[in-house]
């Protein structure tokens, strides 16, 4: 892989003296599907935290386009162009549709751009449209994620990151948040996804790297990984995995 939008290279994270990741490498080529698999607690969110900036990591370094992103707060980070679906989606349950799309945009002050983004993430999203002036708390969990996925993009990203895009979702909207993460990346987006189910990620996927306590124990093609007799029994479970 020449063309790397985000590397992470030896990175070692901290909560006060609790060490969540050890000499953590990854990279994510431009126009990759890249998931990041791991049990509970084994540091995937961390991971998100440290690539936005809100954690900074004690060593090691984080590179967006080869660019070190050292010393940066999270606006300057989206602003460089990544965006981000945060665990649980995050919304404003109580303020609209389109209020939470634009706040993908808060930083910026070129309200014309911001109104023909919003028109193009709708186009995207014809679901959206119809319901903007619908309050976000009351759509079902699939949309919800569809609001997060837009607000993400508002920003123009040229990576996205995604906390466990298929948490929580019944299975016909896991198909559709797993179309639309696809979609995202055929328009030239980058894609890192953080995934405790791996045989949902790995179905869209093209590499990934598996998580163990804050190590990366395997890392490879997705389709070499789905068939991984460590991954099948470790993260895969016999009904999944059929
Ligand atoms: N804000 C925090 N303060 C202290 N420890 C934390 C904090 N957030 C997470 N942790 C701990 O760090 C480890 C990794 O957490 P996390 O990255 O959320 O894992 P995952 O997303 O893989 O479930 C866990 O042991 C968790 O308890
Ligand atoms: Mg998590």
């Amino acid at each position: 892989m020449t063309d790397t939008v985000l590397r992470l290279d030896a990175v070692n994270s901290f909560y006060g003296p609790v060490q969540v990741h050890f000499d953590l490498s990854l990279e994510v080529g431009r126009g990759e599907i890249v998931c990041l698999l791991g049990g509970n607690a084994s540091g995937k969110s961390t991971t998100m935290k440290v690539i936005l900036g809100l954690l900074a990591p004690r060593s090691g370094r984080v590179l967006l386009d080869g660019q070190p992103l050292t010393g940066l707060d999270t606006p300057q980070i989206v602003r460089r162009g990544v965006g981000s679906v945060p665990e649980s989606r995050r919304l404003f349950a109580t303020m609209t549709v389109r209020e939470n799309v634009l706040m993908g945009a808060y930083t910026r002050k070129d309200r014309k751009a911001v109104a023909e983004d919003f028109e193009r993430v709708l186009d995207q999203f014809p679901k959206l449209r119809e319901r903007h002036a619908q309050q976000a708390g009351t759509l079902s969990g699939g949309e919800q994620q569809m609001v997060a996925m837009a607000r993400a993009l508002m920003g123009r990203p040229r990576l996205i990151c995604l906390d466990e895009p298929t948490m929580g979702l019944s299975p016909l909207h896991v198909d559709r948040v797993l179309e639309m993460i696809q979609a995202i990346n055929r328009l030239g987006v980058s894609v890192f996804m953080v995934e405790q189910n791996a045989s949902l990620a790995l179905q869209i996927a093209h590499r990934g790297y598996v998580l163990q306590t804050g190590r990366i124990v395997l890392s490879g093609d997705a389709a070499d990984l789905a068939r991984d007799p460590h991954i099948r029994d470790a993260y895969l479970g016999g009904a999944q995995a059929a």
